[in-house]
């Protein structure tokens, strides 16, 4: 017995996207085959290709950044390395910022192993771009705000430099969701999430993203997906389409606990170093005014004390906030970046763009404002 659609024997629409957990389809005709297969209609054949929940919030990234299409995949890692395998060849160029998720380092170590040349720029001084953009510079990579020093690099300076050789720019959204900027608009070619941060908002999915300004690069990017097969799961697929459903909601209230964190912290006795683009004397500030709205993301770092002893010390006397990786979502989180996201680096590597052993990553949570400021409070007497 064929399995009839159980949704819409009577028309009625599901007010979800199921979750098709099918990776294999019947073919109805050979003609159905073949507009799939050329790509005339967006039908499904086998996981690898396309599944229709992953599908369907792919439709809703691309509409909420503003682009042509979204490309979603297995991880933040795998969205980045899918479009480094996409876009750069043997003799290319890649210039990129040590301000980045840590993982990166490792993808470029395979990058190199490829031939392919990476240049490494602190994000805090983009007057040296110019002199480091070469004739073979493909690709511009940036993450704004950077992780974790909150860095905010000019969109629009980035697309300038990258026009002089012809390079593609690729920007980083995980910190500041659409909510609070649209690369795009600023001329970006391809924006880039880790869903498991803001989009997903819940701790309980990993998902990556790769939007597109054109629909040829969701060709280009839909090819090297299907040939490498990390398209992602319904499941997680369908929990991200949940969390998109409150994502605004969930950045308003992480910029205004961000907002009000750093407020406090600002000139705390034992707070010798703050970053948050939303202060006005942060080196960040007239950029992230230019290109960020309805505030300035959820994310912080600030140094306690004077050393690792004492920001360790801090982070356990903290009774809500959670000691934990990860960021952008419902519960507020610390890490020390040089203990978690940037073990990936060497050693030396560690410390050169301004992380110290004593800083501390804060990711804001939808918590009582109140209620983190006095856990903090009471963590740093
Ligand atoms: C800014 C940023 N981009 C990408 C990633 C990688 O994402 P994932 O862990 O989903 O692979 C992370 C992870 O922390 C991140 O912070």
């Amino acid at each position: 017995m064929r399995n009839k659609d159980p949704l819409t024997p009577y028309g009625n629409i599901p007010m979800v996207t199921p979750i098709v957990s099918a990776v294999n389809y019947e073919y109805v005709s050979f003609e159905i085959l073949r507009k799939i297969t050329e790509g005339e209609i967006d039908g499904y054949t086998y996981h690898r290709d396309d599944n229709p929940t992953v599908r369907a919030v792919e439709k809703k990234v691309a509409a909420m950044e503003g682009g042509a299409d979204c490309v979603i995949c297995t991880s933040g890692m795998a969205a980045i390395t899918m479009t480094f395998l996409t876009y750069l060849k043997t003799g290319d160029n890649l210039l990129t910022f040590h301000d980045i998720y840590g993982a990166n380092y490792k993808v470029s170590l395979i990058l190199e192993k490829f031939g392919i040349d990476v240049t490494w720029l602190n994000a805090a001084e983009p007057e040296k771009v110019p002199e480091n953009i070469k004739k073979n510079t493909k690709m511009i990579f940036c993450e704004t705000p950077s992780n974790p020093l909150v860095k905010v690099i000019d969109i629009e300076f980035l697309r300038k430099q990258a026009d002089k050789v012809g390079a593609m720019l690729v920007v980083d959204n995980t910190f500041a969701t659409p909510y609070h900027q649209l690369p795009l608009e600023w001329d970006a070619d391809l924006v880039i999430h880790s869903a498991t941060k803001g989009l997903g908002g819940h701790n309980d999915l990993m998902a990556g993203a790769i939007v597109c300004s054109t629909q040829e690069q969701y060709d280009e990017l839909w090819f090297t997906r299907q040939a490498i097969g990390t398209t992602l799961d319904p499941f997680p697929a369908s929990l991200l389409e949940r969390g998109l459903k409150t994502l605004d909601m969930r950045a308003a209230k992480m910029a205004h606990n961000a907002q009000a964190i750093a407020n406090f912290l600002k000139g705390h006795r034992k707070i010798p170093r703050i970053y948050y683009p939303g202060l006005p004397d942060s080196p960040g500030h007239k950029a992230a005014c230019k290109q960020m709205k309805n505030g300035f993301g959820g994310m912080l770092a600030f140094d306690v004390g004077n050393t690792q002893k004492d920001a360790k010390k801090f982070v356990e006397k903290l009774n809500i906030i959670f000691h934990a990786v990860s960021l952008g979502c419902t519960e507020t989180l610390v890490c020390l970046p040089v203990l978690t996201t940037m073990l990936y680096l060497p050693e030396e590597r560690r410390t050169t763009f301004g992380v110290k052993a004593n800083t501390v990553r804060l990711s804001a949570g939808i918590e009582e404002t109140q209620k983190l400021i006095d856990d903090l409070k009471q963590a740093l007497e």
